[in-house]
């Protein structure tokens, strides 16, 4: 059977993803302390189970950045003005873009980048949906990986990089610096960085924001093994490992383990992963920092920062950041 060109292309794509996955899932499984990339977590199943732990009486960080957004949107607005290319990393469900782009003014594209392809699809159709005027470019892609941006056909369209809801705290800070210069290149002199990200602050608050009471956290964890067994040639037992999410205060961060509750081995393609009792995989950092670290951070990259609001607990910051 003769494929069509973009069928053929999606194809090709599939058959990529699942190497590269499968070349992170064992190089990570053969590390003294075992460990798994988090961009993994977001399949059909990982994106529906984060947009519930969103709606969680405990996950305090959406709700702060929403109210950040809707209290600032328009001043954001003012801060980026007119004809800016908005890209957006880690769209997800595009809740919080929606906000942004209802002030906006006369943005002349928005690309939206993300790694689960069913999230950015659907977003992209809401928004298109939404702002009818608007070209909508989806790009389906490793935001960490070289990016090759869709012409828009206008080289003085200034670039703005949106990067909400602190999924910049999921790298540790050297490689949050990385991505950072990334994206300083990539929006050149005179583009901007709008950045959302959590601030450090008592465990009895963070704690339960990743270990809520119905067990969604828990649920989207464990949702990482189930997806290696579904996508890869692995027989993980999912009732052999628990979700467990420690605040480490010297770090400022959340680590998130799955922890194997016996001895096991767990194959995946032939090849076998032997695990002791106790023994726990690591699956993501969750940075929490305080201003002063992260701005050493935003301008050893090559930012300046324009300006920045807070919500009125002051649990989380959105900052306007420029290059010169
Ligand atoms: N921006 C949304 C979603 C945050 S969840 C919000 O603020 O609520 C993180 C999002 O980033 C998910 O949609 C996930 O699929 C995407 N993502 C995570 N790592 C990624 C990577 N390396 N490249 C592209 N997208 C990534
Ligand atoms: C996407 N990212 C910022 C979330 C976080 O809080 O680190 C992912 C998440 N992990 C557990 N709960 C939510």
């Amino acid at each position: 059977m003769r494929l069509t060109r973009s069928a053929q292309a999606h194809q090709d794509e599939r058959i990529a993803f699942r190497r590269a996955f499968l070349r992170d899932v064992v190089q990570g499984l053969r590390r003294p302390q075992k460990e798994l990339p988090c961009k993994y977590f977001y399949d059909e199943r990982g994106s529906a189970l984060f947009d519930q732990i969103c709606e969680l009486d405990e996950y305090y960080l959406t709700r702060a950045e929403m109210a950040i957004l809707r209290a600032h949107a328009a001043e954001m607005a003012g801060r980026i003005g007119a004809d800016c290319e908005l890209i957006e990393f880690g769209s997800g469900s595009g809740l919080k873009t929606r906000l942004l782009l209802d002030q906006l003014r006369e943005p002349r594209a928005y690309l939206p980048i993300d790694i689960d392809r069913g999230s950015l699809e659907r977003s992209a159709r809401e928004l298109t949906r939404r702002f009818p005027g608007l070209r909508v470019l989806p790009i389906h892609g490793d935001f960490t990986a070289p990016l090759v941006l869709p012409r828009t056909g206008d080289p003085r369209a200034r670039r703005v990089v949106y990067f909400p809801g602190s999924t910049i705290g999921n790298f540790r800070p050297r490689e949050a610096l990385a991505l950072l210069r990334r994206i300083a290149r990539l929006v050149g002199a005179g583009g901007g960085l709008l950045l959302g990200f959590d601030l450090d602050k008592d465990e009895s608050i963070v704690g339960p924001a990743y270990n809520d009471g119905r067990g969604v956290t828990a649920a989207f964890n464990l949702n990482l093994l189930a997806r290696i067994n579904r996508e890869l040639d692995a027989d993980f037992d999912l009732g052999a490992f628990v979700h467990r999410a420690i605040y480490v205060r010297t770090r400022e961060r959340v680590e998130m383990y799955l922890v194997s509750q016996k001895a096991q081995v767990v194959r995946i393609e032939g090849l076998e992963f032997e695990f002791q009792a106790g023994e726990a995989i690591r699956t993501e950092y969750s940075h929490k920092y305080r201003l002063g670290h992260f701005g050493r951070l935003t301008a050893r990259a090559g930012f300046s920062l324009d300006r920045q609001w807070l919500d009125s607990q002051g649990y989380s910051v959105v900052q306007y950041l420029t290059v010169d």
